[in-house]
């Protein structure tokens, strides 16, 4: 089983507010692109990288990439107007012999080996499409366009979904080839293309970053594990 991997990188990051495209964004001295790239190449399972770039970017993150010195093999491709737009040109990039594929928001660029490796193994154990998942904290409401609330819904039975998000090569290319779909997860499209999609526990530390205040969470964590602070 050869495992490859795509990360999506292509977003402008509006919610983050002005700057530079969010995967370029610095996080403890390194941009999110960089740290999500040296997780995912932590797991020794992952042989081939490719990641989907702003457009303007391919050629600064080339060499961005080249200055990683991991094992595994990083190409860089444009991204699309859509996060499945870019994963869909990642996967077209992607060599045939990657039989399971995973695909990893830049923004989530402390994901633990061991989700990585979770997910990676539920693959190889058969299963078309794996999503890690964590408890939601929050109270969730149903609204309606008035701003009333519709109903509390029960929380014991949602999760929320993190990446990476683990495929097999076959069943992924399958949900991409769907006409105008756009997902905020891959395993979105695999669901309608009518696949069971297994869960595994995810981590809170595979938190993704989206608004200023999850960037100075991700700078705790990063600070925590170099040991300055317990
Ligand atoms: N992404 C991408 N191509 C797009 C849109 C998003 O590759 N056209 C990537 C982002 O770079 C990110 C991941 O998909 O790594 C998750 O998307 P999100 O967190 O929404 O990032 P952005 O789209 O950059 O942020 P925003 O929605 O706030 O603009
Ligand atoms: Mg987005």
């Amino acid at each position: 089983m050869t495992v490859g991997c795509i990360i999506p990188a292509a977003g402008r990051g509006e919610r983050m507010g002005r700057g530079q495209p969010k995967a370029l964004r610095t996080l403890a001295g390194a941009s999110l692109l960089e740290h999500a790239v040296r997780a995912m190449a932590a797991s020794r399972q992952v042989v081939h990288i490719v990641v989907a770039a702003p457009p303007d970017q391919v050629a600064s993150t080339g060499s961005l990439m080249g200055s990683l010195r991991i094992d595994a093999r990083v190409d860089v491709v444009a991204g699309g107007e859509t996060r499945t737009d870019s994963v869909r040109l990642g996967m077209a990039a992607m060599p045939e012999t990657c039989t399971t594929i995973l695909v990893h928001d830049a923004a989530r660029p402390l994901v633990p080996i061991d989700v990585v490796d979770r997910v990676a193994a539920a693959v190889e154990d058969g299963a078309p499409a794996v999503v890690p998942v964590v408890p939601i904290s929050d109270t969730v409401k149903q609204v309606d366009e008035a701003g009333q609330v519709v109903r509390t819904v029960d929380r014991s039975e949602l999760r929320a979904a993190q990446t990476p998000q683990g495929f097999s090569a076959d069943v992924l290319r399958n949900a991409l080839a769907g006409e105008d779909l756009d997902a905020t997860d891959d395993a979105g499209l695999v669901e309608r293309a009518g696949y069971p999609v297994l869960v595994v526990p995810g981590d809170q530390e595979a938190m993704k970053v989206t608004r200023p205040l999850d960037l100075l969470v991700a700078e705790a964590i990063v600070r925590r594990r170099s040991g300055r602070v317990h």
